[in-house]
Formats: C-alpha cells, sequence, structure tokens
C-alpha cells in the first residue's frame, strides 16, 4: 500500500506509528535514492520505540544499535558494505530479539532469508514523499493487511494510485 507523505514531519510521525505497530523480530528494508528519508524515518520510528538517544546516519559504521528503549533498535546502513551481508554478522541481528531497520537494504536482499517487510521512499518533490509498504512473503501477508487497516484507521490516507 502507498501512503503520501507531505513533510518529514509526516514521514517521522508515520515511522512513528508504525513502530508502535512493530515487533522485536521485525525486519524493515529501508529502500530509496540518497536524501529519500531512509535515516529520517528512522528517527521517528526510533521515537516511536522510546529512544531518546539521537540517532546518526550509520553510514560509515554500518551499524548502530540503541538498547535502551521499547525494544532494541538495529539500525544498519548497507550501503558501503563490500564483503556482503556475513560481513556484517547480519544473521546475529536478524534473528535477535530487537526490530531492524536497514538502509539499503535491498542491496542485501538475496542474503536475509526471513520475511521482512519493505519501505520504499519516493521522492516527490523537496517536502513529499510517497512510501511504499510492503512485504517479502506470505508469512507476512496478514500481519501487513493488519497494520495497514491500523495505519488508516489512524488516519494516514493512502495513496490513491497505491
Ligand atoms: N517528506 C520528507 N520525508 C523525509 N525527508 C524529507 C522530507 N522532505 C524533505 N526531507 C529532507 O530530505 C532529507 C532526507 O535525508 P535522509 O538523510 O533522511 O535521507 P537518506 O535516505 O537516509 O539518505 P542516504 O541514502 O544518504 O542515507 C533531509 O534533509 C530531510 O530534511
Ligand atoms: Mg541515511
Amino acid at each position: 500500500m502507498q501512503f503520501f507523505l507531505s513533510d518529514e514531519t509526516q514521514t517521522k510521525q508515520f515511522a512513528n506509528d508504525l513502530a508502535l505497530l512493530s515487533h522485536p523480530g521485525d525486519i524493515y528494508l529501508l529502500t530509496g535514492d540518497l536524501g529519500a528519508g531512509k535515516t529520517t524515518f528512522t528517527k521517528g520510528f526510533a521515537k516511536g520505540l522510546d529512544i531518546e538517544q539521537m540517532i546518526k546516519s550509520p553510514t560509515y559504521t554500518l551499524i548502530r544499535e540503541y538498547e535502551q528503549g521499547k525494544f532494541p533498535l538495529y539500525h544498519m546502513d548497507v550501503y558501503r558494505l563490500t564483503e556482503g551481508a556475513s560481513d556484517l554478522g547480519l544473521e546475529e541481528y536478524l534473528e535477535g530479539d530487537g526490530i531492524c531497520l536497514i538502509e539499503w537494504g535491498q542491496l542485501i536482499k538475496d542474503d536475509i532469508d526471513v520475511p521482512f517487510f519493505e519501505i520504499t521512499l519516493d521522492k516527490v518533490d523537496d517536502h513529499s514523499r510517497l512510501l511504499t509498504l510492503a512485504s517479502s512473503a506470505k508469512e507476512l501477508a496478514e500481519k501487513l493487511k493488519q497494520i495497514e487497516t491500523t495505519l488508516l484507521a489512524q488516519g494516514w490516507q493512502k495513496n490513491n494510485n497505491g
């Protein structure tokens, strides 16, 4: 399903609301061009988990772990990952009891053998984004539907073309 986010505040609020519907073990691949808003999204998501620490882009560190919120948050950016997913010890995180948000996650899709959600951010203009929420596998279809239904009930507007 697609959602229209008119500005940065909406992106953060949407991510916050999605975090409230998420559970340990959930994996979100964040897809979108440079500056699409993947890190911005993560800031809102972290807020939803009651993480008060400042979220910094893990562009060079590849991963940052936040342990003091409702659930652990593993924030990754695999844009510069050269050796493939094993380099990162990715499996440990994917199977851990935290939530994984993986910027540029599409680059390591083939290394992920558990079901995941995918969030794609597309720039509409300087301020607005189109967010597409999807899941990788049938196992998550029901959960995805529940999430979408709840977001719609909370007032998030489905994009007409999505
Ligand atoms: N609706 C919006 N949602 C998210 N970011 C927005 C929005 N409108 C404008 N922006 C701006 O776009 C930029 C997004 O930067 P951000 O670092 O989140 O992107 P990114 O996808 O993580 O990029 P990178 O691939 O370099 O990691 C910020 O400067 C933010 O202020
Ligand atoms: Mg980023």
